[in-house]
């Protein structure tokens, strides 16, 4: 069994923030490493570092220093006797081999309370070596492709100094966390891979993202079923499909999407800007308690959009016809202005059978970026009121 470095940390709690004692260890993945060769293998190396960082009372700090490893699917698992810090200094490389991608998580963390993962590294999904096996929009039982960085269950924690590119499928997904902080990272992909949505939260609570770039070739932030409590701001989206809410309603969801606040963020080039969508049909569920705000459009199609007649795949038969059972209530949309690649700048689609309610438009400026005319509006099944500038004209 390799050594473990004996460092004892004290000044660790400073740049963490941890408080309580600090006898964090450090857990150096290159003193569990046994093969040559490179770019070094460190998975097995990880795994056990963590496993000993995690056992060790008071906490652990695995780091993974400055370098170019490959390390293929892996889950760190908790919970552990302290706070942990995973520190990523180099360069992680995901598999190239379909032998070894075909798991739904590259790197994951589950069970895990007051977690850091920090260090200025670097994710490389190697997307491209997967994205012609995404065939999920032709084949029910299509195989998974795994999402770079995925938490479950982590709570209090944090993720910041990271940059991920050219996942397989999304950046980050959360699942079932609560205050969790990302921020100061950059998800970068081609406008054109496949579900490589930035950042991807269902059924989480007290979420912050912060200070991130974001280029992708789907959503920037997607929020479905249960997020609640979600600070979005200083980030910048785009290519990609914009910040979205949903699709929500196609499975039986009782976990409505309430408290999302999304301020001082800039849109480039995107397909969509602040968007929420709907199946329909679909069963009851609730978008409530949204505020979007300080927002710059660049040339981005679909700036404003709420789309209850969400069906991708055109195979929802009488489209119009079946109604959307989401209601989507109090939304705010303040200080949103820029260029449209759309004439259409604000488009609202509610359910005839569940009219949004309470939507409010506030000082919107959105220019057509094209030839030949002006940004219009259209909406229909919606109640609420708008005030201050209306480019285009409101239409509540
Ligand atoms: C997240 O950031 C907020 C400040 O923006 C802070 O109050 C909160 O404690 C942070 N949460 C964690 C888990 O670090
Ligand atoms: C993250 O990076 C920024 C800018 O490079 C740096 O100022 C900051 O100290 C880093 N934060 C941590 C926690 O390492
Ligand atoms: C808004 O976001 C931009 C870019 O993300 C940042 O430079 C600026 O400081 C932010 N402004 C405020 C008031 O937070």
């Amino acid at each position: 069994m390799a050594a473990i470095l004996l460092f004892l940390l004290p000044a660790i709690s400073v740049v963490n923030g941890y408080s309580g004692p600090s006898y964090k260890r450090l857990f150096d993945v290159m003193r569990y490493r046994r093969n040559g060769g490179a770019p070094i293998d460190i998975t097995q190396a990880t795994l056990q570092a963590w496993r000993d960082a995690c056992r060790h009372e008071g906490g652990g700090r695995v780091r993974i220093p400055p370098g170019r490893y490959r390390i293929d699917s892996v889950r760190f698992i908790g919970p552990c006797r302290g706070p942990m810090e995973f520190l990523i200094e180099g360069t992680l490389i995901a598999p190239t081999d379909p032998s070894k991608f075909f798991t739904d998580t590259w790197i994951g963390f589950r069970y895990i309370d007051d977690l850091t993962v920090n260090g200025r590294g670097v994710l490389d999904g190697k997307g491209a070596a997967a994205w012609p096996y995404n065939d999920c929009w032709r084949n029910p039982n299509c195989r998974f492709l795994p999402v770079t960085l995925r938490f479950d269950f982590v709570t209090n924690s944090r993720v910041r100094n990271l940059s991920s590119f050219n996942s397989k499928n999304a950046h980050i997904y959360i699942f079932a966390c609560h205050n969790l902080n990302i921020s100061r990272i950059a998800l970068i992909a081609p406008g054109n891979s496949p579900n490589t949505d930035g950042i991807h939260i269902g059924s989480s609570t007290k979420i912050q993202i912060s200070h991130a770039n974001i280029h992708t070739g789907d959503d920037c932030v997607s929020m479905v079923a249960g997020s609640q409590d979600i600070d979005i701001f200083d980030v910048v989206c785009g290519p990609g499909h914009g910040i979205s809410i949903g699709s929500l309603g196609r499975t039986h969801e009782t976990e409505y999407v309430t408290g999302v606040h999304v301020n001082n963020c800039t849109f480039i080039g995107a397909d969509n800007g602040l968007r929420i969508k709907t199946w329909a049909p679909s069963l009851y569920s609730l978008a409530s308690d949204i505020r979007f705000e300080n927002i710059i459009m660049k040339n981005t199609a679909n700036p404003i959009i709420i789309d209850q007649q969400y069906c991708p795949s055109g195979n929802c038969k009488v489209q119009g016809m079946l109604s959307s059972e989401v209601q989507i209530k109090d939304v705010t949309f303040r200080n949103i202005k820029g260029t449209s690649n759309t004439k259409v700048a604000v488009n609202m689609q509610c359910s005839p059978s569940l009219p949004c309610k309470n939507i409010h438009l506030i000082d919107i400026d959105l220019s057509y970026r094209g030839r030949g005319g002006r940004t219009t509006s259209s909406c229909s099944h919606v109640t609420g009121s708008s005030w201050g500038k209306q480019k285009p004209n409101g239409c509540i």
